[in-house]
């Protein structure tokens, strides 16, 4: 179950925290905003939200993953943003550490690579790694539309890879896409290649994505219940789609966050305490870095707003970042991650006769320290007048996992509501998608590309 510790800290001061008044006053200007998301989603324009209740999905998934099962011992993704950060946070968050290095933990399951990027080292290492194994590994390209150049330019590398080595048939089996159902690049290659395909969803945005195809597919193939992570998706619309402020936990951490931003910390940290839940802070920070970060209000005019999303890790961070969080300018909101029982505990060993100094760590749970270096911070920062939140799992499942998703996705599309901007576009992203065209000589683009040439010559 997750739930909100500290949301209420006014121990911290009128301009630091929140007190009962104020608490108050946000649960009355955000009751307006829950019930119009409610409308919204009644009318169709927030697709993500009914993700969990697709039947079709799970089963063309788990068809697929059926397919694919015992033949493959390594399964690609090649996606970027929205298309990649979902697979990455749900492998990280529900298998173990050593997956991909270890076969026992992996019970026959294929090893996961996901690439995000273009970096030629990276990929040409694991090419170099794959090549004997070509036959042993399968593709999933994951693109609405194909044209994005980076999935674009793994794609065409992994087909020369795959027709060279293994032909036609090899090229056919061994990719499968994710992409718009009806048109696009991708689209086209799959229908003309005859790849099995499953479908990006109309009108949901890759960052909102992940309890669809797009973040489906490589979780069902790694052994994670996609049933529960829906399941717990379900659990949690129930909760977040209720217009009483008080019991809605997405409309809290919206009006939370929004309370802040305003009052000055324009910077949200998230620190989980918990590495399986290191790569969710990631997924976090697209979806409220692109969702938010506006310079239009939704007439149009000039608003220029948006919470600078920072991931951290707890304990790792506290040895790099947590000097600044606590003397440097208090403009930040703490969201902790903190994980009540953990899968597989630790008993720390016992301390030597010699270094009596560390007898308060032997044969304590490594759980215990961890935590208690999470609360420890937690007060330090709260001495300073820092607002600290808190999610909170008791245990990490797919249940769990799913509720936390769908949580972030709703608090981020009230966030939006009430910072009055459009959450579902990326106007900004694009003129870099261009002027990459102008560079690469796409057809088109020399206008754009003679723009450019000054900031090149530098
Ligand atoms: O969230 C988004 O919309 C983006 O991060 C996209 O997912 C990303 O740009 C990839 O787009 P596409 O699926 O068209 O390749």
């Amino acid at each position: 179950q997750l739930y909100y510790k500290n949301v209420t800290a006014d121990i911290i001061g009128r301009k630091h925290g929140i007190n009962a008044e104020q608490f108050q006053e946000l649960a009355n200007q955000t009751k307006p905003v829950i019930s119009e998301l409610n409308q919204m989603r009644e009318s169709g324009q927030v697709a993500y939200r009914d993700l969990p209740y697709n039947e079709d999905y799970p089963r063309q998934v788990k068809e697929i993953a059926g397919e694919l099962e015992g033949k493959y011992e390594n399964f690609v993704v090649l996606g970027i943003g929205g298309s990649a950060l979902g697979n990455i946070a749900l492998q990280t968050a529900l298998n173990p550490y050593m997956y991909n290095l270890d076969e026992k933990q992996r019970a026959g399951r294929p090893r996961l690579f996901v690439f995000d990027n273009v970096d030629p080292a990276q990929l040409a290492s694991f090419l170099n790694w794959v090549d004997d194994k070509l036959d042993k590994t399968v593709f999933n390209v994951i693109s609405k539309s194909g044209r994005t150049a980076e999935t674009a330019a793994q794609f065409l590398t992994i087909r020369n890879v795959l027709l060279e080595k293994l032909g036609e048939k090899g090229y056919r089996e061994q990719v499968v896409a994710t992409t718009d159902s009806k048109q696009g690049t991708m689209r086209t290659i799959t229908d003309d290649a005859g790849f099995k395909s499953l479908e990006v969803p109309d009108g949901v945005g890759g960052r909102w994505s992940v309890l669809s195809p797009v973040g489906l597919l490589s979780a069902a193939v790694c052994g994670i219940d996609i049933d529960e992570l829906l399941e717990g998706a379900r659990s949690m619309d129930e909760r977040v789609k209720t217009e009483d402020f008080f019991k809605n936990p997405a409309a809290i951490n919206a009006a939370v966050n929004w309370n802040y931003y305003n009052c000055g910390k324009r910077i949200s940290v998230m620190m989980p305490y918990s590495y399986n839940l290191k790569d969710m802070s990631d997924w976090y920070r697209q979806l409220w870095a692109e969702s938010l970060g506006k310079s239009k209000d939704l007439r149009g005019h000039d608003i220029f707003v948006g919470p600078t999303p920072v991931k951290a890790l707890g304990t790792t961070d506290q040895h790099s970042q947590v000097q600044l969080y606590r003397e440097g300018p208090n403009d930040k909101l703490f969201t902790f991650l903190q994980v009540n029982e953990f899968e597989n505990d630790i008993t720390i060993g016992g301390n030597p006769d010699c270094a009596p100094e560390l007898g308060y760590l032997g044969g304590a749970k490594m759980s215990k320290l961890l935590n208690s270096e999470k609360i420890a911070t937690e007060y330090a920062l709260l001495k300073d007048k820092r607002p600290c939140m808190t999610v909170m799992f008791d245990k990490i499942d797919a249940h769990a996992v799913g509720e936390f998703i769908y949580l972030f996705e709703v608090t981020t599309s009230l966030a939006g509501l009430l910072f009055g901007i459009d959450a579902y576009d990326q106007p900004a992203v694009e003129l870099g998608k261009e002027a990459t065209f102008a560079l690469m000589g796409r057809e088109g683009f020399t206008d754009m590309a003679k723009d450019i040439s000054p900031v090149a010559e530098i």
